[in-house]
């Protein structure tokens, strides 16, 4: 049964969500304070690099897909999604004023609605936060609407895969305290195949911050062990390919480098840290997920610093900017501590991305943007791999324009023989 649809927030999460529940035939309605945004949307520009993405929009914008600012839309709809950002605060907990915003403003649409309407959580929010702050806001902004209920609906998406994850989930996880709001968010997704969960909403909350913690937990884990294995002179791939073959650990996420960037891992692990030692716990591990992460970008440094002799004047070539490949996101990305440290060396950086420069160019000015690879590598006397982008597998004769050929990766990516990795 086709559903009417809002969407709080034409973030990633927001728009990526909208855009698959629109393919699956729903009528959807994109909230979002940013008329910038609104306005690409309705034009079917996406305002975000997402692959499938301008596809999706161009197939459903201005059909049963639209966006606005004004939160009326509400009620064209019978249930609302709530895909707002909870970014970190400096202690590391979960800022939760953009969700409050938005619970004011549908309980304040709500008032006078007569049948029933369901919310559903998205954002990534602390354990209670649904229970304690969605709930009682919602309710008292509506004026004690009985006719609300409510649902947490973690979402699991890569970004990069988004889509594709979005249709092939490993699992769905439903947060609610009642069959009606449990059998509506079942219907949602009914002809998606995967094992469907139901918990308290407590439960689902804690679900998506665990997720996150225990796959950062091994990509640091794969860190520390490539650390020791370059000391020795072994190839952490092939060991951690032995090793993911065991299927209580399995292959995935076992790939070392220079560290997990994005916008979810380094938040949500603080978030997690913050949570645990706001109740008088010590989490020495997930403190030592967070330690690992932040020192792997300066290791490649030091490691260059060991082939090179020194930075004053070299000029450096990064390979990638973004936080991982297929996206423009450079939020957390490792390539900002790895410029900001060969910057301290008095390094010259020609940085090239296929993608992600206009994001770093707002945030980095005074490095030596690039055209194509071979532009950032030509005179270079060292080159870093930052992002593992396919289109970095073939470079080859481009090695051949820089002045010194000392090639370290990051991520492992090259084809190209003549390289060493930061921890293989
Ligand atoms: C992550 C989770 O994978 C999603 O399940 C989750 O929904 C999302 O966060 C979120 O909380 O919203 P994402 O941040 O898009 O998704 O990116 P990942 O593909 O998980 O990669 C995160 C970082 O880890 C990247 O910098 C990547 O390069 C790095 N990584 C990943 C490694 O260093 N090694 C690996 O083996 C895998």
């Amino acid at each position: 049964m086709a559903r009417r649809i809002s969407i709080i927030g034409g973030g990633y999460v927001g728009l990526v969500s909208a855009v698959c529940f629109a393919k699956m035939g729903n009528s959807v309605e994109i909230i979002e304070r940013d008329p910038w945004k609104v306005d690409t949307i309705n034009a079917a520009i996406p305002p975000i690099y997402e692959k499938g993405l301008e596809d999706c929009l161009k197939s459903h914008a201005g059909k049963n897909l639209t966006a606005t600012t004004s939160y009326t839309s509400i009620l064209n709809t019978d249930i609302t999604m709530i895909c707002v950002g909870t970014p970190d605060q400096e202690d590391g907990s979960a800022n939760l004023k953009y969700l409050e915003e938005a619970c004011k403003s549908i309980g304040n649409e709500l008032k006078n609605k007569r049948s029933n309407h369901l919310i559903i959580v998205k954002s990534t929010v602390p354990p209670g936060t649904t229970r304690n702050l969605v709930i009682p806001t919602v309710i008292s902004s509506s004026l004690n609407n009985e006719n609300i209920e409510f649902a947490f609906n973690p979402e699991f998406l890569r970004e990069g895969r988004a889509i594709d994850d979005f249709f092939n989930p490993d699992r769905i996880i439903i947060g609610c305290e009642n069959d009606r709001a449990e059998k509506i968010v079942l219907s949602l997704y009914h002809n998606i195949d995967a094992p469907k969960i139901r918990t308290s909403f407590c439960e689902a909350e804690m679900i998506k911050y665990a997720s996150n913690a225990f796959l950062a937990t091994k990509i640091s884990f794969s860190n520390e062990i490539g650390n020791i294995c370059k000391k020795l002179g072994i190839d952490v791939y092939k060991v951690m390919n032995g090793v993911g073959l065991d299927h209580r650990i399995s292959p995935y996420f076992l790939n070392a480098g220079i560290g997990f960037g994005g916008s979810c891992f380094p938040k949500d692990i603080k978030c997690l840290i913050n949570l645990a030692e706001t109740e008088g716990e010590d989490p020495q591990l997930l403190k030592s997920v967070m330690d690992i992460n932040s020192h792997q970008p300066l290791k490649l440094v030091e490691l260059l610093i060991q082939r090179i002799d020194t930075l004053k004047h070299k000029r450096i070539a990064l390979l990638g900017l973004a936080f991982k490949e297929n996206t423009d996101d450079i939020r957390e990305s490792r390539a900002i501590p790895v410029i900001l440290e060969l910057q301290k060396h008095g390094a010259i950086i020609a940085a090239y991305d296929p993608v992600a420069i206009p994001s770093m160019q707002k945030i980095v000015s005074n490095i030596e943007y690039c055209s194509t690879a071979a532009e950032a590598l030509k005179g270079a006397d060292a080159a870093l791999v930052l992002t593992e982008w396919p289109e970095f597998r073939y470079l080859q004769k481009e090695f051949d324009q820089m002045k010194s050929k000392i090639i370290i990766e990051g991520r492992k990516i090259l084809l190209y023989d003549d390289k060493e990795g930061i921890c293989w």
